[in-house]
């Protein structure tokens, strides 16, 4: 049962939706994220998600990465990471996260097909929990949290964008399709719906720098897609991205100490 805040999330995530008519008339889906888009880097991308799981993970510990993608958040915890337990609803993701993975010798990955929480049951406890850039994608947030607190030892760390992803899209959705996107939820709705779930959450801001992990064509067509829109798209898509793309994002960290650190 949701409290006010829970509920609040859920109801102002549901005003995403997309309305019927544009959503009947898109060439492709306009959901799921591109592989491509979404490779981890060879280095670790400093940000306070980062040492916040640093605090809490020993030498050799293991991170579970829930909604992994390439493995961004978890493959740049290793080391002192040494075991990775990644899962992700999409396959593609999670086969991108293993050919990352062998550029780190000696980490041991374990990967699960499916969608947190339902595939909870048969993912193993963590040191650290942590869960990047997937908190818009999910209406039931309480079920969800609790899941990822009862899978850490130490600490959970969550780093969503401060406002909704596709509010980078918003000049563009109204210049296609002449309607406003709405502007909640945001992060510190999360924060409320973590607090009001009893979790003594913390949560710190900053800039998270615009990783381009793919070639500036996937982008466009990435947009495009979301936009429901076709191919004869790209080239206004293009210009209205400017030279240099979508620059850093406002983030949010958003974590907790486990109570009572399971054994
Ligand atoms: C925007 S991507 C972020 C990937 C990665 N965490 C990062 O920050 O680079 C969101 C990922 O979460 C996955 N995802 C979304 N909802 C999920 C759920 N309920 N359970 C498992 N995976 C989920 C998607 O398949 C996608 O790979």
């Amino acid at each position: 049962m949701n409290g006010p805040a829970g509920a609040y999330w859920a109801e102002s995530l549901g005003r995403w939706a997309i309305p019927q008519e544009i959503l009947s008339s898109a060439p492709e889906s306009p959901f799921g994220c591109p592989a491509a888009c979404f490779v981890a880097g060879d280095d670790p991308v400093e940000t306070p998600s980062r040492s916040r799981a640093l605090e809490a993970l020993p030498e050799g510990g293991t991170v579970l990465d829930v909604g992994a993608g390439g493995g961004a958040a978890g493959l740049g915890l290793v080391p002192p990471a040494a075991r990775l337990v990644a899962v992700d609803q999409s396959q593609e993701m999670l086969d991108s996260l293993r050919a990352s993975a062998q550029k780190r010798p000696g980490l041991a990955v374990e990967t699960f097909m499916g969608r947190w929480p339902d595939a909870a049951g048969s993912v193993p406890v963590a040191d650290v929990v942590v869960c990047h850039n997937v908190l818009y994608n999910v209406a039931d947030l309480p079920s969800f949290l609790a899941a990822l607190d009862s899978h850490a030892r130490n600490r959970v760390v969550i780093q969503i964008t401060q406002r909704h992803p596709r509010s980078m899209l918003s000049a563009m959705w109204k210049h296609f399709w002449g309607s406003e996107l709405p502007d909640a939820p945001i992060a510190d709705d999360a924060a409320a719906v973590v607090a009001e779930e009893g979790y003594e959450v913390h949560m710190e801001l900053f800039d998270a720098p615009a990783t381009r992990r793919a070639d500036r064509e996937t982008q466009v067509r990435f947009i495009r897609r979301q936009l429901c829109l076709g191919p004869d798209a790209d080239a206004e898509i293009d210009s209205l991205l400017g030279a240099d793309g979508f620059g850093p994002r406002p983030a949010a960290c958003l974590w907790w100490d486990v109570l009572g650190q399971r054994g």
